[in-house]
């Protein structure tokens, strides 16, 4: 079933889990997420990056994502991951996303909440969730690259006028986090995610949690994080997958041949998450 971000999320926040929201490029992708979705009985957000809906066509996601959500036996929301991009936002929920973020985070303090500001009066005319982002989270997420140095982590005072300002359904926060593959082992800034969960009554939203350990986004969650975004690892599952199967195979030149290993491949890994986030069994059934 279809459902908004928001509806998701204040369940997981009432309850104290996260919902996985994993990043969506193709139709065996959607599929993994889906049937991993249902097999936990978990909720799920497909989220769909701007790269993302530039590779596939806003058509052809918007539909994959629908027609999945429609008919899956557990509460699904779409979600526009990182729209930094006015007209691309109200693409999207024209397209019938259920959930937009909208990433002003490139902006100083008051440019990012005019520009929310302007998102969120349509949005919720037409009762659709909006995340946002305070601070600069680090790391490359499709067309958005934030270096180590420019990183800044979000301030607790300014979260909250934020929130206050904005009318934000959710919030994603920088706290020590980053976009893709990690180096070293992240440092987390739990006392930050904790001080501003004590704040703030809207849900809280960790990016660049693929390589993040488990404990560290076990204790995330139990400080106030509600919605955890994964893409890195479902694409290093998808690229093994492929490349495995080839290594065994390589003179196989079936499409369904060579991604049905990767498909199950992303099932796995996004299982492997919803027992982490502890969202396995919380699919309103
Ligand atoms: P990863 O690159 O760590 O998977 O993060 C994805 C993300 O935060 C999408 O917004």
């Amino acid at each position: 079933m279809l459902v908004t971000g928001k509806e998701l999320l204040l369940d997981a926040q009432e309850k104290g889990y996260a919902v996985g929201a994993f990043n969506i490029n193709n139709m065996e992708i959607v599929q993994a997420i889906i049937d991993a979705a249902e097999e936990t009985n978990s909720p799920v957000i497909l989220q769909a990056s701007q790269g993302g809906i530039k590779y596939a066509g806003i058509e052809y996601i918007a539909a994959l994502g629908k027609t999945a959500a429609r008919n899956a036996k557990v509460p699904v929301a779409l979600h526009l991951d990182h729209g930094t991009d006015f007209d691309q936002v109200m693409l999207c929920i024209r397209h019938g996303f259920t959930s937009v973020m909208i990433d002003g985070s490139r902006f100083p303090l008051e440019e990012n909440i005019a520009y929310t500001k302007k998102v969120v009066e349509v949005a919720k005319a037409v009762g659709v969730s909006v995340e946002a982002e305070l601070g600069k989270i680090g790391g490359t997420e499709d067309h958005i690259t934030v270096k180590a140095k420019d990183a800044t982590f979000t301030d607790p005072d300014e979260a909250l006028r934020f929130v206050n300002e904005t009318d934000i359904d959710f919030l994603a926060i920088a706290v020590g986090t980053a976009h893709g593959v990690y180096k070293g082992k992240p440092e987390l800034d739990f006392a930050r995610i904790a001080t501003i969960a004590d704040l703030l009554t809207v849900p809280l939203v960790l990016h660049g949690s693929s390589g993040v350990p488990d404990e560290d986004l076990k204790q995330a969650i139990s400080l106030g994080i509600s919605k955890i975004n994964i893409d890195t690892d479902i694409r290093i599952a998808f690229a093994n997958g492929v490349k495995d199967f080839l290594k065994k195979d390589p003179d196989n030149f079936d499409p369904r041949k060579i991604l049905g290993p990767a498909r199950a491949a992303m099932k796995e890994i996004v299982m492997e998450k919803m027992h982490i986030f502890g969202s396995v069994n919380k699919g309103w059934k």
